[in-house]
């Protein structure tokens, strides 16, 4: 397997920025001279005589042999992401779910505990509690923003504590640096989730998160073509415990999908301002509008954790406003929310978000549909909530496609 401490890096200055990191980083160009990164598109890698070949399978030589494990797209992108994360390494993975599996496989065994905000992605929560309850691996749920309850949740097994903010779709922002000391303190692991910031926001690392783990699929890629994950930590982590898991397991990332997500790392940072800026406005007409009864967003003064978002996520709310509309009883809020829903005629009804198309979503009905109501409520989604993942159309013709549907509540 090709050690990347030992490739060969490509050559600029030690001091350069995250925008320079997220176009230039990887691995040097091929013979051939390509400024656009090549494509390897190939399942294994030849060996000059069967010597070679047994010096690299043995890890004696660096080299590429065999894309479940290695592969220079692959690589290019991972040595991209952590340089962008501030991490030492990184390993890509098939999606964003892989790269918890592979998280949870490569750190823990049974009789290990997990603390976890009950605020995580539904599948995450439907991984960790039922997937891994059968093997023996305990889940505890805590409230996103209630440092007290993540203390108290502490056990003398607990191995990782998982976060994820902020948190989809209350976009709830949890305090890093208290949830790495409560982890430290224990001698566990703090993993965040940094999906919805993506590094051009938030660096959880340089808060004292140990790892940090991705959906490619969203910002990443940013334009909603390939589904793709990642973590990204310590050499020591993702050499000696994912790696070799990966390798039996082979959660890995296609070249061809690494190549999309790392090209799309090359905007990161434009994108994430340009669809911040676009998410604030449209927040702030939300705000202001009749048939909303309340407005979930980290760059507006009336969110909870306004502060601390701003100081984390370097002064940027992100691209996701989720609102609720007006509705006495869940049926009616239901109601009016999927017809504000069905009246739009630009945005795409869809459940992903990290896309250049702005997505609107009935969280409680997709992508947390597979919660009972009672841990959905717990969560604090309801019928009436509206999740919007801003993209890059101008905000004006967005605002007037939700009110086609909301202007209709207000009367
Ligand atoms: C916050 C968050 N984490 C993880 C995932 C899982 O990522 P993927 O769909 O790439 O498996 C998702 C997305 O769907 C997500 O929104």
């Amino acid at each position: 397997m090709a050690d990347i401490k030992r490739l060969p890096r490509v050559e600029f200055p030690d001091d350069v920025r995250l925008d320079t990191l997220a176009v230039r980083e990887g691995l040097p160009r091929t013979q051939w001279g390509e400024n656009s990164e090549a494509l390897f598109l190939t399942s294994s890698f030849v060996h000059p005589d069967a010597a070679t070949a047994a010096a690299r399978f043995a890890n004696e030589e660096e080299a590429f042999v065999y894309s479940r494990f290695s592969n220079p797209t692959v690589t290019m992108f991972e040595r991209r992401l952590a340089a962008m994360e501030g991490a030492e390494s990184a390993l890509a993975t098939s999606s964003g779910m892989a790269a918890i599996l592979l998280l949870i496989i490569g750190l823990l065994k049974s009789g290990d505990h997990v603390v976890c905000s009950r605020s995580v992605f539904g599948s995450t929560i439907k991984l960790l509690q039922g997937e891994f309850g059968k093997f023996g691996v305990e889940s505890t749920f805590v409230s996103q923003t209630d440092v007290g309850e993540w203390r108290a949740a502490m056990r003398s097994n607990t191995k990782l504590l998982f976060a994820e903010t902020p948190s989809n779709p209350l976009t709830e922002v949890c305090d890093i640096r208290a949830l790495a000391a409560i982890a430290h303190d224990a001698g566990a692991l703090l993993v965040v989730d940094n999906c919805f910031c993506s590094p051009a926001l938030q660096r959880p690392i340089e808060l004292g998160a140990d790892l940090v783990m991705h959906s490619g699929t969203k910002y990443l890629d940013g334009q909603g073509r390939v589904i793709a994950g990642a973590v990204c930590g310590p050499q020591a982590i993702v050499e000696g415990k994912l790696i070799p898991v990966m390798r039996s397991a082979g959660m890995s990332l296609s070249p061809f999908n690494a190549w999309v997500v790392l090209k799309g790392l090359e905007t990161l940072g434009i994108r994430m301002e340009a669809q911040s800026a676009r998410a604030l406005v449209l927040a702030r007409w939300l705000e202001a509008q009749p048939g909303v009864t309340r407005v979930y967003y980290p760059g507006l003064p009336s969110h909870p954790q306004h502060e601390l978002a701003m100081a984390q996520q370097r002064g940027l709310g992100g691209a996701v406003v989720s609102f609720v509309v007006q509705g006495d009883t869940p049926e009616v809020a239901r109601r009016n929310a999927f017809a504000v829903i069905d009246a739009t005629r630009i945005c795409s009804i869809s459940a992903n978000l990290g896309d250049t198309k702005t997505i609107v979503t009935h969280p409680a009905s997709t992508s947390h549909g597979r919660l009972t109501e009672e841990q959905r409520l717990a969560a604090g989604i309801t019928q009436g909530m509206i999740r919007v993942a801003m993209g890059l159309e101008d905000v004006q013709d967005i605002q007037n496609d939700l009110d086609l549907g909301l202007a209709p509540l207000a009367r």
